[in-house]
Order: C-alpha cells, then sequence, then structure tokens
C-alpha cells in the first residue's frame, strides 16, 4: 500500500508566513503545536469550543465536509463556508490557513456570538446617512435645543435601522452608517437597505413636522449606499465596542453619501447594490463616477425623491 506523505501547511498571520509540515492523520491543531505556534484551543481539541477555528484559503476546495458535529459547532457561530476548527481538520492536501482568534482567547470568545462578532470578510450592504448644514442648526439654538433635535433624529433613524434589520454601526456627530446584512444575504440586504432610506425618509418628514417650531428649516439628509466585501466586526474601545465595517467598499459608501450634494438627490446608490437587490432602477438617472480608491469607474443611481422607490412594503 502506498504511504501517504506529508502536506504543507501554509500559516499566515497578519503580514507574517510560515510553512510547516502536517503528517499523515494529523490535525491542523496538532502540526500547529508540534512547530511551535501558540494556537487558542479553550476545549484542549475536542471541538467544542470554537476558538481553534481558522479561515482556510487554498486548498479548501479539496477538503472533505466537515463532520455533522463540527458542522453543527460552526453553525451556532454562523461561521462562513470557509471557516474551519482547526483541531477537526485533517488535511490529506496542503493548505492555506490564517487563525482567526488571538492564541490567549478565553472561553467567553469562543462561542460568544455570531461569527463576525469576533472579525470576518463577508459581503454586506453599507449606508451612510449625513445631516445637511448640521452646523446652520446650531445657530440661534441652544446647546439643549440642539442635543434634543439632534437626539430625536438619531432615534428615528435606529428605530428604522431596527424595523428594516439594519445595525447602527458608528457614530459621527451629524451622521451615522448603518451595516446591512449581518444575518441576511445579499439580496435580502438590499432590498432591506432600499426600504430603509424609504422609512427614513418618511420618519424625518414627520419629526419636522413635530419640530416645526424649533426648526429655521426643515432638516434634510443624504444617504449614500454600497455593497460588497467587508471586515465586519466588533470593534472599539473595551467598555463600549460596536459591530463596524472596514474596506475599501465602506470608503465607496461613504463617498456616495457626499456626492448626494453633487447630485442635489437624497440617495446615491451603486448599481452592484441595486443589481444585488433585483430591483429595476431604470426610472432613475445613472451616472459613472470616479470613486478614490478605485481604477475603473463606478455605476450610481442618484434619487431625488425616495418615497418613490419601487421597493416592496415592509
Ligand atoms: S480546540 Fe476547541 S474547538 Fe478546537
Amino acid at each position: 500500500m502506498k504511504k501517504r506523505k506529508s502536506v504543507k501547511l501554509y500559516y499566515k498571520h497578519f503580514r507574517e508566513s510560515q510553512v510547516f509540515d502536517i503528517p499523515p492523520g494529523w490535525s491542523v491543531l496538532e502540526a500547529l503545536r508540534a512547530s511551535g505556534i501558540r494556537h487558542a484551543s479553550v476545549c484542549g481539541g475536542r471541538g467544542r469550543c470554537t476558538t481553534c477555528r481558522v479561515k482556510v484559503g487554498e486548498g479548501m476546495e479539496h477538503l472533505l465536509q466537515p463532520s455533522s458535529s463540527e458542522a453543527g459547532v460552526l453553525k451556532r457561530i454562523s461561521a462562513p463556508d470557509d471557516v474551519r476548527l482547526a483541531c477537526q481538520l485533517h488535511p490529506a492536501v496542503s493548505l492555506e490557513i490564517t487563525p482567526l482568534l488571538p492564541a490567549t482567547a478565553a472561553p467567553v470568545d469562543g462561542l460568544s456570538g455570531p461569527g463576525y462578532v469576533q472579525g470576518q470578510e463577508r459581503k454586506v450592504v453599507i449606508m451612510f446617512i449625513d445631516i445637511r448644514e448640521s452646523t446652520k442648526l446650531a445657530e440661534h439654538k441652544l446647546p439643549f435645543d440642539v442635543v434634543f433635535i439632534l437626539n430625536q433624529f438619531f432615534s428615528e433613524m435606529a428605530d428604522t435601522l431596527e424595523d428594516t434589520g439594519g445595525h447602527y454601526a458608528q457614530f459621527n456627530g451629524d451622521g451615522l452608517m448603518a451595516l446591512y446584512g449581518l444575518e441576511s444575504d445579499l439580496q435580502e440586504a438590499s432590498v432591506q437597505a432600499l426600504q430603509g432610506v424609504q422609512q427614513m425618509m418618511r420618519r424625518l418628514e414627520i419629526l419636522n413636522q413635530r419640530l416645526s417650531v424649533e426648526l429655521h428649516q426643515p432638516l434634510r439628509m443624504g444617504i449614500g449606499i454600497h455593497c460588497g466585501d467587508a471586515i465586519v466586526g466588533q470593534m472599539g474601545p473595551p467598555k463600549t465596542p460596536i459591530v463596524t465595517a472596514l474596506g475599501d467598499n465602506v470608503n465607496i459608501a461613504a463617498r456616495l453619501e457626499a456626492m448626494t450634494k453633487e447630485f442635489g438627490a437624497e440617495l446615491v446608490v451603486s448599481l452592484e447594490t441595486v443589481s444585488a437587490a433585483e430591483i429595476d432602477f431604470s426610472a432613475f438617472p445613472r451616472h459613472e463616477v470616479d470613486v478614490r480608491g478605485r481604477e475603473t469607474q463606478i455605476g450610481v443611481y442618484a434619487v431625488e425623491d425616495s418615497k418613490s422607490l419601487p421597493v416592496p412594503a415592509i
């Protein structure tokens, strides 16, 4: 009988890359330990804690499917298909892996929440919302009034996110960033985000009526939406972390929001998001725009009146 040969383990950690042998029958965790690499394994390799989880790169396509117990544990943390437990993975082919938790991970880091909490690259819809001319709001107003008005505004936005499956992801004085798709696929998330825009605009209209005595002029806002891969995870100061996202697609969404001013539109949404939503936007003007960080132009739709968005009712 032909003797099985060792396969290679390509271990990527931040910018470092190392290569180890995995003897036949060994798990990835065993190979890492034998090579002197510290790797989280709170349950001692029994496939229960998930702290040993790794993201698999090249070689993924040749792996056997996870066993039912490994699959069950991975499902509990909503792990994407390219995440496996190092202690349960016995590769017969060379493999590239990246650890997902620090070697010092504690039990609470394992099954403490959905996979994206610990950091995950995933497809999301990113929305930036900005209040127009917010500095004017502060003119001739007591600080108390400004804070009161802004808090009313943010409360309406937060309620909309809750109603439409969005997640608040960042706040900056006169605007916020939201994510859709943490618990839904890209198609559903894109529809939800567009429904969110419609509801936000309706709520803003009602808020303006309610605050008409306090406001010199009605509050207005611009919204930019784009979708794609982003690094999603819980980040921030240890006592007040939030789930947010980073990456080129996040920057693009922010730039689309800034373009609402140029286009005189309430919403600028990328063609990619509209395509993902599978909604016909042909009634709206389409533009090709330059976006810093992208070599090619991207297609966007500028929507002047978001109440006319052709989205299904919530
Ligand atoms: S070490 Fe706990 S699941 Fe792998």
